[in-house]
């Protein structure tokens, strides 16, 4: 196995690659802008990863490990314009930077642009990894749908939000190495361990997501934060937040949910501040530890040597510490 460093520059690799031959239509600058700007590239990373891990040749995985980020840029430019968000991984998201229209017709274009690598793999393998790559596309919509429905509900529990992160997140990160197995030829039994192990990292990845939209450093973390608390989303911290309030607390967290016209700063510093009162960072921190876990049991199933295993556990705790 490689470090993951190592990992990351054969994707950056490739990615410029890709960028040296692209059109020279002003169409493409909003995606060469969002793929230059950098981001962990986990899902990639995980893609050839996987196809190290059992053996397969990471030459035959590079197109596909590609059209998955491409996929995962695009939701981003998409999802920035649902959030109204300012900024992403620390510049301006393309909507501001541009339009919306140009990010909603360059998000589209490398939606489909995303189809053409990831489909770019081994004939023998194309059904496999279609029938994996459109489900998860259509699941990750669903997930945005839930996301937004969300901000105007105020009984969302627990359950709901955990299904609601689950496909618009967890799913893309278990079908990244998917993906990376499939092209390996891993047994099918390994290749759902695989992914179950994905989905259960990518809950607990978007649950720390959330707690850094909260009580990330803004420096680090790349993006507006409070931004969650400005849109009313429906975060783990939010939930609990709501279910656990005193009478006050939830008169004032009910105000700040209804207000339209209020100050950014101090919506967000009120609601803060009622989080903290009730811990509800450490009960997510607390929900997240579960997932994780719960990913190390489906990791442990995988017929991998024991340093294998290892190396996946130490990188998936680094996920859920990181800082951005
Ligand atoms: C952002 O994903 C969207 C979520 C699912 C939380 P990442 O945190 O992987 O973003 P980048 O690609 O590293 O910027
Ligand atoms: C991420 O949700 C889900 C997708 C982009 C599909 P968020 O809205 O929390 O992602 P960030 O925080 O903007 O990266
Ligand atoms: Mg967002
Ligand atoms: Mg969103
Ligand atoms: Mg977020």
């Amino acid at each position: 196995m490689k470090e993951i460093s190592e990992y990351q520059s054969l994707v950056l690799e490739q990615l410029e690659l890709l960028e040296a031959q692209k059109r020279d239509l002003a169409l493409y600058d909003p995606v060469s802008y969002i793929l230059s700007l950098g981001g962990k590239r986990l899902r990639p990373v995980l893609t050839l990863l996987a196809t190290d891990l059992f053996g397969g040749n990471l030459e035959d995985s590079y197109k596909s490990a590609i059209g998955i980020e491409m996929f995962h840029n695009f939701t981003l430019l998409h999802d920035d314009i649902m959030d109204d968000a300012p900024l992403r991984r620390g510049m301006q998201t393309v909507h501001e930077k541009w339009n919306i229209n140009a990010a909603i017709l360059s998000g589209d274009v490398l939606f489909v642009q995303a189809f053409v690598m990831v489909t770019s793999c081994k004939e023998k393998y194309l059904r496999a990894v279609l029938d994996l790559f459109n489900v998860t596309a259509i699941e990750v919509c669903e997930g945005q749908h839930l996301d937004m429905e969300f901000e105007t509900r105020e009984d969302v529990s627990i359950p709901e939000y955990i299904e609601m992160i689950k496909l618009k997140t967890s799913v893309l990160v278990g079908c990244a190495l998917k993906l990376g197995a499939i092209l390996a030829d891993a047994s099918k039994e390994d290749q759902e361990n695989l992914y179950e192990f994905g989905v259960n990292l990518g809950i607990a990845f978007q649950i720390q997501d959330d707690i850094l939209d909260v009580y990330g450093d803004a420096a680090l973390f790349g993006k507006q934060v409070g931004g969650d608390i400005l849109a009313n989303k429906k975060t783990y911290l939010l939930i609990k937040a709501l279910e656990n309030a005193s009478t006050e607390q939830s008169k004032s967290l009910n105000l700040w949910l209804n207000k339209s016209d209020y100050n950014s700063i101090e919506k967000v510093d009120a609601v803060t501040s009622i989080f903290t009162e009730l811990k509800v960072k450490e009960q997510a921190d607390k929900v997240m530890w579960e997932y994780y876990d719960k990913s190390i049991n489906f990791l442990n199933k995988i017929n991998l040597p024991k340093e294998n295993i290892d190396y996946l556990l130490d990188f998936a705790k680094t996920l859920i510490e990181r800082t951005k």
